[in-house]
């Protein structure tokens, strides 16, 4: 099946397939090309350039994207769309003044969301989770990053797993797994944390890795959460089970929860909302891809990540939605990307870099996807008629997207 997509306004993100990331002022450059045409070929891109330099060939589908954008489709590398019901009534506690924290501290919080999962059976888990993934996929995001946490005991934590797996085989758009078997502690180890991190160590990762359910290993590394030499232990145990970190750390404090990343290679570092010198030193010259989550910050009215400061001192930067029912009931990376540049003050070459090519590479899939390269997989999102792609974040309230094609195939 062979479908060409003809005079596009302008075609972004077009690279050389080795370029696996950005940095500092490498962001501020999106790479276009302008009247340009497409070619896909079955689920990958096969061929583009301008229009004087169309292929004379016979394509199955023809679709004329006129006065049109066309990029690739949103990389969330960051997301906890497994869970059971919603806390929107956490949400009218935090507008009645309490905070995230003293919601978390009298029993709400994660804690909330995993008593509610713990007691849903999976199929039903399968069918809340996959409406959540259909949304995303109409919102342009073509790879994803799922976390399990919302378990907390070995059977619920396996159960999230399970049900993203099946997610992944349900549908087109790429699924990646991590487990957050550390995302708070369980009430009945409330006075006794060791023995939960020994129940993840010594149960929750073995089991994780026999059935190959994550590729990634995540700790919420945070005061009043997973100490920095509770989070080692962890990381260190995943590492021998073939688990690659990525961490939340700095979301309200910075206890060296970055350190511990760059450590220990995590391929990214999420939420950086409070961040030191000392911590963006720790990042410079590592593989480490530093994670923004606006609508998280948006949600919550915590700080923003200094995006100008990591930007600006020469690191990259990736952004995600941070998708859950507590921080960000919100998958949409079309209102992250419009958040980075309104809020973190990104341009909109640098948001739209961070919501594809690096949020690809913070999810391990630089060589499918995030860029428009030969070979890389065909998951395009073709706008209605805009006047140019700062659009993209300045009409943040619109829906700007005409069609979603994922691994080749409209939906
Ligand atoms: O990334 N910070 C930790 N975990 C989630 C929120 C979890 C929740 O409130 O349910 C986050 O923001
Ligand atoms: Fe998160």
């Amino acid at each position: 099946m062979t479908t060409l997509i003809t005079n596009i306004k302008e075609l972004l993100q077009v690279r050389n397939n080795d370029i696996q990331k950005v940095s500092g002022k490498e962001m501020k450059i999106l790479p276009t090309i302008k009247n340009a045409f497409i070619v896909i070929e079955n689920e990958f891109i096969s061929d583009f350039g301008t229009m004087n330099d169309i292929p004379d060939l016979k394509a199955d589908k023809e679709i004329n994207a006129t006065g049109k954008i066309v990029l690739p489709t949103w990389c969330d590398s960051h997301t906890h769309i497994v869970f059971a019901g919603n806390r929107e009534e956490e949400f009218v506690d935090r507008i009645n003044g309490l905070s995230y924290e003293e919601i978390a501290n009298k029993g709400g919080g994660i804690l909330n969301s995993a008593k509610k999962l713990q007691n849903l059976p999976e199929e039903e888990l399968f069918i809340q989770s996959a409406k959540r993934v259909e949304e995303v996929m109409t919102l342009g995001t073509g790879a994803v990053e799922i976390k399990s946490g919302y378990g907390l005991t070995l059977e619920a934590e396996i159960k999230m797993l399970r049900v993203i797996k099946k997610l992944a085989s349900t549908y087109p758009i790429e699924i990646k797994a991590t487990f957050l078997g550390a995302h708070a502690f369980p009430k009945e180890y409330k006075n006794d944390n060791e023995s939960y991190v020994n129940l993840i160590c010594d149960k929750m990762i073995p089991a994780v890795a026999d059935e190959k359910l994550a590729e990634f290993i995540d700790v919420f590394c945070e005061t009043g959460y997973f100490t920095v030499k509770q989070t080692k232990k962890i990381l260190e145990t995943g590492e021998k089970f073939g688990l690659t970190p990525k961490i939340h750390v700095n979301q309200f404090t910075s206890i060296g929860g970055v350190q511990i990343g760059v450590k220990y290679n995590a391929l990214s570092i999420d939420h950086l909302e409070i961040m030191t010198s000392e911590d963006i030193k720790a990042i410079k010259n590592t593989n480490v891809m530093p994670v923004a989550l606006p609508s998280c910050s948006y949600f919550l009215s915590i700080p923003y990540t200094p995006a100008r400061k990591i930007i600006d001192s020469g690191l990259p930067l990736a952004i995600a939605t941070d998708f859950n029912p507590g921080s960000t009931p919100s998958g949409n990376m079309n209102f992250v990307v419009a958040a980075a540049s309104i809020k973190m003050k990104m341009t909109p070459e640098e948001a739209i870099n961070a919501a594809t090519l690096n949020g690809a590479y913070a999810m391990n899939l630089s060589n499918t996807h995030g860029s428009i390269s030969m070979g890389k997989k065909a998951s395009l999102i073709i706008t209605k008629e805009i006047p140019s792609y700062n659009y993209i974040p300045y009409a943040f309230g619109s829906n700007l997207i005409d069609e979603v094609i994922i691994n080749g195939k409209i939906i």
